[in-house]
C-alpha cells in the first residue's frame, strides 16, 4: 500500500478482461518532485496537476502520516486530472528521474517574523534534502521555494554542485503577480495587460521596476513623473508597500499563504517543461549584473526553458533602481556570509 505502487495485481479478472499487448509505460517524461507536503507544497502540487502541466507527480515529507493522507486525497481526484500519476513516499528514491524539483519544505514565518529570520533552521533542513534530489535526478532543475529564498537558492546551488542555470528561486514572480493584481484594480485594466516587475530580494527590501511600468507600452512615469515617489497624488507607491506587507497581512489572517504561490510555481514549472522561453522575475544568481559584485542570487527577468534559465533581462533601471538591488544584494550577502552549511 505505501508507498503507492503501481505494478498492478496478475488477477484472474484482469487476465479475463485484457489482452496484454505490451507493458504499461509509467513514465511520463514531464515527472515533478515536491519536497515539503505543507501549506505551500500542496498548493504547488494542487495547481501543477490541475492545470495539466505535469501527469507525474512525486510527493516527499518527513511526516509519513500526513504525506500518505495528502497523496490519496489527491489519488481521489485522479478522474478529473487526466489520471495523473501521484506517488509519495519518504524515501526519495521516489523522486527518481524527475524534471524538476521543488523544494518547499521548512518552517514558515510566525506572525511578524521575517523572512531572513528562518534561514539557518531552513538552511539545515536543505543540507539534508538537496544531495538525495541530485542523486536520483542528477539532470533535475532544483526550484526552491522555501524561504528566504533568495538565499536558500544560493544554499541550495552550492550544496548541489549543479551549474547556476539550473537552480531557481521562485523568487519575486509572485511579488510581480500580487503588484500587477493590485495595479489592475487601481486601473480596472487585466493584470496580465499590466505590465510590472518587481526585482531583488523576495522580501522587505524588493525593488519596484517604476521604470518600466506601462500598459500596452504606454510609460505610466512619462504621464505620471512622481510615481512610486512620496510625492506622488495618486499614491502608486502605496501598492509596492502592499506587495511587501502582502505575506504578513496574510499570514495574521489565515496563518500562511499557499494559492497564489502555487500558482506561480506551477507556471514556472509549466514554463521549463514546455520549453516556452517566457520571461518570469525569478532568483538567479546575479553577481557582474547591475554592478553587483557580491556571489547572491535576486530577482531578476530571466527566460525560462527546459535547460532552466538560458537568458537574464538586462533591464534598463534607472540609478536609485540599481541602488536598491545592490543594497538587497547587500543585506543578503551579509545574512548568507553567517550560515553554516
Ligand atoms: N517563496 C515564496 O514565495 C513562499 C511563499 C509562501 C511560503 N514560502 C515558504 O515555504 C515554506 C513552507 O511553507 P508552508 O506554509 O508549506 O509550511 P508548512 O509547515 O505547512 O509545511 C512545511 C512542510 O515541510 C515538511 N518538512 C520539514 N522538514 C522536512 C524535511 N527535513 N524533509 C522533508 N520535509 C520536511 C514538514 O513536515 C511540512 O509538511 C516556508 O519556508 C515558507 O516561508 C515561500
Amino acid at each position: 500500500m505505501f508507498p503507492y505502487s503501481f505494478s498492478h495485481a496478475d488477477g484472474s479478472t484482469k487476465r479475463a478482461l485484457l489482452e496484454t499487448v505490451a507493458p504499461q509505460v509509467i513514465t511520463s517524461g514531464n515527472k515533478i518532485s515536491v519536497v515539503g507536503v505543507g501549506m505551500v507544497g500542496m498548493a504547488c502540487a494542487f495547481s501543477i496537476l490541475t492545470q495539466n502541466v505535469s501527469s507525474e507527480v512525486a510527493l516527499v515529507d518527513a511526516i509519513e502520516d500526513k504525506l500518505i493522507g495528502e497523496m490519496l486525497d489527491l489519488q481521489h481526484g485522479s478522474q478529473f486530472m487526466r489520471n495523473a500519476k501521484i506517488r509519495a513516499s519518504t524515501d526519495y528514491s521516489i523522486t527518481v528521474g524527475s524534471r524538476v524539483c521543488i523544494v518547499t519544505a521548512g518552517v514558515r514565518q510566525r506572525e511578524g517574523e521575517s523572512r531572513l529570520e528562518l534561514v539557518q533552521r531552513n538552511t539545515d533542513i536543505l543540507k539534508m534534502i538537496i544531495p538525495q534530489l541530485i542523486s536520483y535526478s542528477p539532470n533535475t532543475i532544483l526550484l526552491i521555494v522555501t524561504n528566504p529564498v533568495d538565499i536558500l537558492t544560493y544554499v541550495a546551488w552550492r550544496i548541489s554542485g549543479l551549474p547556476k542555470h539550473r537552480v531557481i528561486g521562485s523568487g519575486t514572480n509572485l511579488d510581480s503577480s500580487r503588484f500587477r493584481f493590485l495595479m489592475s484594480q487601481k486601473l480596472g485594466v487585466a493584470p496580465t495587460s499590466c505590465h510590472a516587475w518587481i526585482i531583488g530580494e523576495h522580501g522587505d527590501s524588493s525593488v519596484a521596476v517604476w521604470s518600466g511600468v506601462n500598459v500596452a507600452g504606454i510609460n505610466l512615469q512619462l504621464i505620471n513623473p512622481s510615481i512610486g515617489t512620496d510625492d506622488d497624488t495618486d499614491k502608486w507607491i502605496d501598492i509596492h508597500k502592499k506587495v511587501i506587507n502582502s505575506a504578513y497581512d496574510i499570514i495574521r489572517l489565515k496563518g500562511y499563504t499557499s494559492w497564489a504561490i502555487g500558482l506561480s510555481v506551477s507556471d514556472l514549472v509549466s514554463a521549463i517543461l514546455n520549453n516556452t522561453g517566457n520571461v518570469h522575475a525569478v532568483s538567479v544568481n546575479v553577481t557582474g549584473m547591475h554592478g553587483i559584485a557580491e556571489d547572491v542570487f535576486l530577482s531578476l527577468p530571466a527566460v525560462l526553458g527546459e535547460n532552466g534559465i538560458t537568458d537574464i533581462i538586462k533591464q534598463q533601471l534607472n540609478n536609485d533602481e540599481v541602488l536598491s538591488l545592490q543594497n538587497s544584494a547587500r543585506l543578503l550577502y551579509e545574512v548568507q556570509n553567517k550560515l553554516k552549511f
